[in-house]
């Protein structure tokens, strides 16, 4: 593959290879990385393509730009991680117009005319959202505490991503069924272990009755449990916040096992195959859906042992 993790993209090669151009909305979390390398790893020139690579750096005008790019050279693919959901119907209709299939790949967007792309293959937010939602009812409920009221925190991800706008529709699918959870905030976090850090010491300095962190993604927790240690609160346990994060990488599955998160909800950003094998359908003209979503699972300590080891990311 030809990596430009600049926009200085490299020009299309070798015409028996089928060409792509990825436009990766940035380098935020541990879960991004994995993502890329799937693509990366699925979409080699051993396996029959040429990969051009953008990192957009959590800029639209930056995908934008690479999408331009992409249509200029004439590739045969472009496949988007949108990094917000809003905003992209003109570019779009211009890569409609130049005849190039475009594949969404892990976000959402919305547009009005969804012919505007042929296929998306990512993750379902809001069931994310809602499974977080519906372990915590249950959590409550074992706990003799369905009834008490439960202050509750979000650290949120991008504004605008549909990753952040699903996982909080579903929790608060959820959380809207009672009466006596109270979302005391939720204030981003833009998806990184920073701003995670960042966000929760400020939640501390604001609340001291707080029940329940909701962080958006693993890279926020690691950053709130910063924050927290340098507090000296503890999370898991008994009669200390119960601690909520999202995509299931190997080093958060390690705080589950270690009860520090109660429960992470799986994000698979191995969605590489699954493109190349669309990408392979739509040459050999045959039809594809217009939406695949990945299998997801969640973890809490019950479970959590059968899938550390095989973590990739
Ligand atoms: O869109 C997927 C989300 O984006 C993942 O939860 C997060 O880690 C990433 O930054």
């Amino acid at each position: 593959d030809v990596s430009s993790e600049d926009g200085g993209i490299e020009t299309k090669a070798n015409d028996a290879l089928i060409s792509v151009g990825f436009s990766q909305l940035g380098s935020e979390s541990t879960w991004r990385s994995a993502n890329t390398e799937s693509v990366k790893a699925a979409l080699s020139t051993g396996n029959g393509f040429f990969l051009i690579f953008d990192n957009a750096r959590q800029k639209q005008e930056k995908q934008f730009k690479a999408v331009r790019n992409f249509i200029s050279q004439r590739v045969d693919y472009i496949v988007i991680c949108p990094v917000i959901q809003e905003g992209w119907d003109v570019v779009l209709a211009e890569a409609k117009d130049a005849g190039i299939p475009v594949i969404l790949l892990d976000r959402n967007i919305s547009v009005n005319d969804e012919s505007m792309y042929t296929s998306f293959i990512g993750e379902d937010m809001y069931a994310e959202g809602a499974s977080a939602g519906k372990w915590l009812e249950e959590y409550l409920d074992s706990r003799g505490k369905s009834e008490e009221e439960i202050n509750i925190v979000v650290i949120e991800g991008t504004s605008g991503s549909s990753a952040k706008e699903g996982r909080a529709q579903g929790f608060g699918a959820i959380a809207a069924r009672h009466m006596n959870w109270k979302m005391l905030a939720s204030a981003t976090g833009e998806f990184t272990q920073t701003k995670g850090k960042e966000t929760m010491a400020r939640l501390l300095g604001e609340f001291d009755d707080i029940d329940v962190i909701v962080c958006q993604n693993d890279d926020m927790t690691f950053g709130a449990i910063e924050a927290l240690k340098e507090a000296g609160v503890k999370t898991g346990g008994v009669g200390e916040p119960v601690l909520i994060s999202f995509d299931g990488t190997r080093k958060a599955l390690e705080l589950v096992k270690e009860g520090v998160i109660n429960v992470d909800v799986e994000c698979n950003p191995n969605s590489g195959e699954l493109l190349a094998q669309i990408i392979n359908d739509l040459e050999a003209g045959r039809e594809v859906d217009k939406a695949y979503y990945m299998e997801e699972k969640v973890f809490t300590k019950e479970n959590v042992d059968e899938y550390i080891e095989d973590r990739n990311y």
